[in-house]
């Protein structure tokens, strides 16, 4: 019987032990995304309780091993490092005003993480996204498509549940997409948004087509709202940005090249350059492999390139 080599075990390097980062590790563990997650926390008591209760549960899940440790090297030979410490929203700040405690957040950690994992694809979740993966891609001097960010995987997922509740179908039957900022520029193109095979605005529900321009114009700043809503009643957002932080994670390391809308510095996309935005990408196992060009219309267009501005004039305020 030939002895097939053993498998090498997929590692989740997960920074930052608090809210955002255990629920990704949460997520990460209930749907089996690698064998290995490790929690890395300044807070030294904070991440080794966060890993034991996570490693309480084992037995329940797919078995990943979890470790929590305030020494770095316990990152050490991750295959995908989700960046998520730093400064959260507070009720009335944009996670633009995060930029520049977060930016200096980031340029501390960063060098002492691409030591544990200089292989590793870096997934930004820490906000704001796509302002600090231009400074996490200038850092660490990766190719573009190693250093990402979840960026609107999040925002689509809102989007896609609103647009399936009204519809009544499944949030899979919903091809709809947000695009640009992970922020306030955010966009949905609706040029391009189908249920099944049918027009979004075509779509009727009892005969009627729920879906014209007032509404899918409320629809679209449900999503840019969302989460202030959350951050208004709860304080932060956890569940569903950890979630879609392990549906990033999950396509590097199982090498999918699926397409998700990430996050990444952008050269002549639509003729814009040197910013990161999100917008539909290949995500296989060496990160961002592809951005297929996506038709837009020239209301689109002017939005994308809106938001490109805003991350800019971001990046200039913080000498980036
Ligand atoms: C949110 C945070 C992750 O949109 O920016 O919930």
């Amino acid at each position: 019987m030939p002895q097939t080599a053993p498998t090498a075990r997929t590692r989740i390097g997960v920074v930052g032990a608090g809210a955002v980062g255990t629920s990704l590790a949460y997520a990460a563990m209930i749907r089996g995304a690698a064998q290995e997650i490790a929690l890395y926390d300044l807070d030294a008591d904070r991440v080794r309780a966060e890993a034991l209760d996570l490693a309480h549960g084992t037995m329940f899940t797919g078995g990943a091993r979890v470790t929590g440790s305030d020494d770095v090297a316990v990152l050490a030979g991750a295959d995908v490092v989700v960046v998520t410490a730093g400064a959260k929203q507070r009720p009335g700040q944009t996670r633009m005003d995060l930029a520049a405690a977060n930016a200096a957040i980031l340029g501390s950690l960063l060098p002492r993480l691409l030591e544990q994992a200089p292989d590793a694809v870096y997934v930004l979740v820490t906000n704001p996204c796509d302002v600090l993966t231009v400074v996490a891609r200038r850092i660490s001097g990766l190719p573009a498509g190693r250093v990402l960010a979840s960026g609107t995987v999040l925002d689509t997922s809102r989007l896609r549940w609103l647009l399936a509740e009204e519809a009544g179908v499944a949030t899979g039957s919903v091809h709809a997409t947000i695009v640009g900022e992970h922020g306030d520029s955010e966009f949905p193109l609706w040029s391009s948004a189908t249920i099944g095979q049918v027009p979004l605005r075509e779509w009727t529900v009892d005969g009627r087509r729920p879906f014209d321009e007032q509404h899918l114009a409320a629809l679209a700043e449900r999503v840019v709202g969302a989460a202030y809503e959350v951050i208004a009643g709860k304080g932060a957002t956890n569940y569903a940005i950890g979630l879609a932080g392990v549906r990033v994670v999950e396509a590097v390391l199982r090498d999918e090249h699926a397409v998700l809308p990430v996050s990444t510095v952008l050269e002549d996309y639509h003729g814009i350059s040197g910013v990161a935005l999100s917008v539909p990408s290949v995500v296989a196992r060496p990160g961002v492999v592809g951005l297929p060009p996506v038709p837009m219309d020239a209301q689109e267009l002017t939005l994308l390139r809106r938001s490109a501005q805003a991350i800019r004039a971001t990046l200039a305020s913080i000498g980036h």
